[in-house]
């Protein structure tokens, strides 16, 4: 099985190569190859996205990507920024069903700096719509109007195919968890949401079996903070889910500890930690790798069908946490909780291998 390496910019390469250690621990036959993308793709080639780039990624059997961006690209024009070589790759490969599942693990429970009894226990799915929405929605643009004042413009829109392919992703979803399924939208404004919740319902009637639920995507938002464990599945689209998804990773105790899984239509996919390039602490061993771990079990679970792998993998991440190692910001400063003692980036992965 050949598997795309796509480092990326800041702290990805770090926290790749620790899932590569992982990965080569489990002694499968994996082929991994590597290439640039983001500002790296940019400063080797040009281009976010590089050619070789590209078809590397359509080649393989999955992909593994750790994160873009950086200050000195932020002045390039904007098709040139890493971000793009991200969006790109996902519209590109027709990833459109990104799945985030937000897990408290009970070590953590204290880590969040939401009350540890609202998040104990946690164990929700947001399903985020990926390649359609605000993201790629034309027109969009910065022009002059006739007064000389400058107007920006982007726009949102969903077709029906759109939302019912990520509703079934959806309800299909909630089947294999808590058959309950929350779909958020802003139905109360927009148009496109408005078609969004009636596809929505449509699709709903093929799973009778799953309960399902809407709320507005501002009312999600609280209702996040206030009971979390109130959901199960939550299907929403691609800018809801962008904001919602890094709100629900707070629910876990960091951003670093969250995954991710980007499928198409025949679950090939792309696997990523949620999280950015985090540019402050690249290179300094502080990164938290867990999250781009998890995602490499992901990509055992969804694309390599190599599910047992998948559960050793989670395992010896409990374990870890079990044993009190934590990066930076999964540590309670100052002088951390009882039992725990800081690790560095490479520190962590090499706990993970021996608990393999
Ligand atoms: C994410 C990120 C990306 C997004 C950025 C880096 C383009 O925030 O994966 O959530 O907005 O989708
Ligand atoms: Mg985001």
């Amino acid at each position: 099985m050949k598997i795309a390496v796509l480092p990326g910019d800041g702290i990805g390469p770090e926290i790749l190569a620790e899932a590569l250690k992982v990965l080569r621990a489990l002694k499968l036959p994996l082929e991994m190859q590597e290439a640039p993308v983001g500002g790296a793709g940019y400063d080797a080639a040009g281009d976010p996205l590089p050619e070789a780039t590209l078809a590397l990624a359509r080649s393989a059997d999955a992909v593994l990507f750790g994160a873009v961006g950086g200050w000195e690209y932020d002045k390039l024009p904007r098709p040139m920024r890493p971000e793009q070589g991200l969006l790109r790759l996902r519209k590109e490969l027709g990833l459109f069903a990104n799945l985030r599942p937000a897990v408290v693990y009970p070590e953590l429970a204290s880590a969040s700096t939401v009350k540890p009894e609202i998040v104990a226990g946690l164990d929700i799915l947001i399903l985020r719509e990926l390649t359609g929405d605000i993201y790629f929605g034309e027109p969009r643009g910065v022009h002059t109007l006739a007064s000389g004042e400058r107007e920006g413009i982007n726009t949102m829109r969903y077709t029906e195919s759109e939302v019912r392919r990520i509703a079934h992703s959806g309800f299909r979803a909630a089947m294999q968890r808590g058959k309950r399924l929350c779909s958020v939208d802003k139905a109360n404004v927009l148009e496109t949401s408005g078609l969004w919740r009636e596809v929505v319902i449509e699709v709903a009637k093929e799973y009778p079996e799953v309960e399902l639920s809407h709320l507005y995507v501002d009312n999600c938002a609280m209702q996040l903070i206030r009971n979390p464990k109130q959901f199960d599945v939550i299907v929403t689209g691609n800018i809801f889910g962008d904001i919602l998804s890094d709100e629900a990773s707070m629910l876990t105790g960091s951003i670093g500890m969250l995954p991710s899984a980007s499928l198409d239509a025949n679950n090939k996919g792309m696997y990523e930690p949620i999280h950015g390039s985090a540019p402050d602490i690249a290179g300094k061993n502080v990164a938290n790798p867990l999250a781009t771990i998890l995602s490499a079990a992901m990509m055992l679970r969804y694309s390599l069908n190599l599910a047992a792998e998948a559960d050793r993998v989670e395992a010896a991440v409990r374990r870890v946490l079990a044993q009190g190692l934590r990066t930076a910001d999964i540590y309670s400063e100052p002088g951390g909780a009882a039992g725990t003692r800081k690790v560095g980036t490479r520190e962590m992965g090499d706990a993970v291998v021996a608990a393999l």
